[in-house]
């Protein structure tokens, strides 16, 4: 096959993504009291499941080693890192602002900066402190005051930093995993009343939250990341399959856009995967030639279509996400090239998309999966927390240097090369 060298445009963004709870290692929050809960401890023995694999504890020890991280980030030549402010670690009482924490945060700011790096900086990932999460969390609207003053906190002590802000990470899954499947806390099952409630007030939060740092630095950038996987009926034929991804789409991904459209600088796209709903249970029919250890089908034309569809916002777009969990490393080479392949696809029609992060640095704690799933372009071993390279951050190292992917070129040919 012909080598062919797809060039991306100067100045695209290079980067790799982090959450602060999956990395930093002993943080105190509605996640870690939910990890020592009685009902999860009860179900995680009852199916037969390794405690210790299910607990982020000491995560990555980032907390203590992100000097480290940094340099690992800075030697795959990225321009640029994603990464989030743990709220809990910042305001672990009501009111209380804890300042040391909040220079800590600095700190990794001003390194970051050091090395050139461009910083994406998400204000909420996910994880609540214990007492927002005991107030209610998300159901109660005063999260939202609460919310506002932690960003303006944050804002003014951080802003100087900071290229892009996310103000809320995937929304949508916080309350789709933690008001109606239970996976995530709160927990509830099937609590279309509290799902509904959340969502109103996560929609307000960002709003509230855009206007904010606008107040404060009004040339800031700020959106929310949205996971917009790309949906496909099981059969193009069948029109209840058909309104079927129409309904999946409306309520995972478009709602939340919609509602928000004129509060977002940027769009910010998280993409992992691709499903093919039918009207019919069990809903979902993919058909799975390629998955990753997660059983995520791998479907990277699906970026294609998912940055097409965004480009009528006309916005830039960065992909804030996008990876694998692939422990022998067999397929991510592959994954990202292919998936960069279609953006570039994309940009090359004219969709204005700048940037990429890849999901993960690191190998870290994976919410309700705990630590099985692999996504890092480094393995951490989970005594030491040494981090060691797989191949494919040799090939990420070649793709970020070079600005380019090369179609054609074994992986292995790509992540042998000497860096
Ligand atoms: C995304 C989350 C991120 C990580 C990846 C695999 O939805 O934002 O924290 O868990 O999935």
């Amino acid at each position: 096959m012909n080598n062919k060298i797809l060039k991306f445009p100067e100045n695209f963004l290079w980067g790799v993504s982090t959450s602060a709870y999956q990395i930093e290692g002993n943080n105190i929050n509605d996640w870690s009291e939910w990890e020592k809960s009685e009902p999860r401890i009860k179900k995680l023995k009852l199916e037969n499941k390794n405690l210790e694999d299910y607990v982020c504890g000491p995560a990555c020890d980032s907390y203590n080693r992100y000097e480290e991280d940094l340099e690992l980030i800075k030697n795959l030549n990225c321009k640029a890192y994603r990464l989030s402010i743990e709220w809990a670690r910042v305001e672990p009482i009501k009111g209380e602002f804890n300042f040391a924490q909040i220079n800590h945060y600095k700190q990794i700011l001003q390194a970051t900066k050091k090395r050139n790096l461009q910083v994406v900086l998400t204000l909420w990932h996910w994880t609540n402190p214990v007492w927002i999460a005991q107030a209610g969390g998300w159901a109660n609207k005063k999260t939202i005051d609460y919310f506002i003053q932690y960003v303006e906190t944050i804002v003014k002590e951080l802003g100087q930093y900071v290229d892009f802000w996310i103000t809320l990470n995937e929304p949508i899954v916080h309350v789709g995993f933690g008001y109606l499947y239970g996976k995530f806390p709160p927990c509830k099952k099937y609590d279309l009343l509290g799902a509904i409630i959340v969502y109103k007030n996560l929609v307000k939060a960002h709003k509230l939250t855009y206007n904010k740092i606008h107040q404060i630095l009004s040339k800031s950038q700020v959106s929310f990341t949205s996971l917009t996987n790309y949906f496909e009926p099981a059969s193009q034929a069948n029109p209840l399959d058909r309104l079927a991804v129409a309904f999946a789409k409306y309520f995972y991904q478009e709602n939340f856009f919609d509602q928000v459209a004129q509060y977002i600088d940027f769009v910010a796209l998280d993409y992992y995967f691709h499903n093919r709903f039918s009207w019919l249970p069990p809903f979902k029919v993919n058909l799975n030639k390629k998955i990753n250890d997660m059983g995520w089908e791998i479907y990277p034309a699906g970026i294609y279509h998912v940055l097409k569809s965004l480009s009528k916002f006309k916005k830039p777009i960065y992909i804030t996400e996008n990876g694998i969990a692939d422990i022998g490393d067999n397929q991510r080479t592959e994954f990202i090239i292919d998936h960069l392949k279609y953006v570039h696809q994309a940009i090359s029609e004219g969709v204005d998309v700048r940037g990429y992060f890849y999901w993960s640095l690191l190998d870290n704690f994976e919410w309700a999966d705990g630590w099985l799933p692999k996504f890092g372009l480094y393995a951490v071993d989970r005594k030491t927390f040494k981090r060691m390279a797989r191949p494919s951050a040799k090939a990420y190292v070649e793709i970020c240097k070079n600005n380019e992917i090369i179609m054609g070129l074994s992986p292995n040919a790509l992540s042998s090369r000497k860096f």
